[in-house]
């Protein structure tokens, strides 16, 4: 079984898909920390993420053993990583690895922005988790602060906006919510509510 989870920064997704993978003994794969991690490299080579050539060699090099997630975690690269992700280039490199993964035996479950619509468009399940940008904001302010962010809620839901803008409208695999998807609107859900409505309609499958 494959399940495929999309939807902007914060929506809970992460969360869900864990919880689900877990719950149906699942291989995960959080498809963000991909192009996070290719922002990173490019950064740490000293080079721009917008650096077409840079960006595409980090992603064809793309190795994800050794990963300290925290330092994927921040502000800096969450802003270069939604650059990166413009770059069909970089896209392109990174396709092969995520159909990889989508392809082991015992299923798997992929979160991200165009995993319905692209990376696996033949998943069993189909989930678009969303929430308003205002508690989005909230959500990923209180998970900043907690690790050491010193900026403002307003710094925290202008960054959301113009991230959600960029994934919405650029050319290459869009965010967007594709038909067979379930909508899972969390603005006002809890995480165990979101995991039980998830469970029943992937159970009623
Ligand atoms: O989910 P996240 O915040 O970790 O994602 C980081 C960036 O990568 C975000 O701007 C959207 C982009 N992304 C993407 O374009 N496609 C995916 N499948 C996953 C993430």
């Amino acid at each position: 079984m494959i399940i495929a989870i999309d939807g902007p920064s914060a929506s809970g997704k992460g969360t869900l898909a864990k919880k689900l993978a877990e719950h149906y003994q699942l291989a995960y794969l959080d498809t963000g920390l991909l192009y996070r991690k290719v922002a990173f490299d490019v950064i740490e080579a000293g080079e721009d993420p917008a650096n077409i050539e840079a960006t595409e060699k980090a992603a064809l090099g793309l190795d994800m053993s050794n990963v300290e997630e925290s330092r994927l975690r921040t502000p800096q690269i969450a802003e270069a990583a939604s650059i990166v992700a413009a770059e069909p280039r970089v896209r392109a490199a990174i396709l092969q690895f995520q159909r990889n993964f989508a392809k082991n035996p015992r299923g798997a479950v992929l979160d991200g922005r165009d995993i319905g619509s692209f990376v696996c468009p033949d998943a069993d399940i189909k989930l678009f988790v969303s929430a308003s940008a205002q508690v989005r904001a909230k959500r990923r302010f209180l998970e900043l602060v907690a690790a050491g962010f010193t900026g403002s809620p307003e710094d925290v839901l202008n960054d959301i906006e113009a991230r959600d803008a960029r994934d919405r409208n650029r050319q290459a695999a869009p965010l967007k919510q594709v038909e067979d998807a379930y909508l899972l609107d969390t603005s006002n859900l809890d995480i165990e509510t979101a995991f039980r409505t998830a469970v029943e309609w992937i159970d009623s499958k």
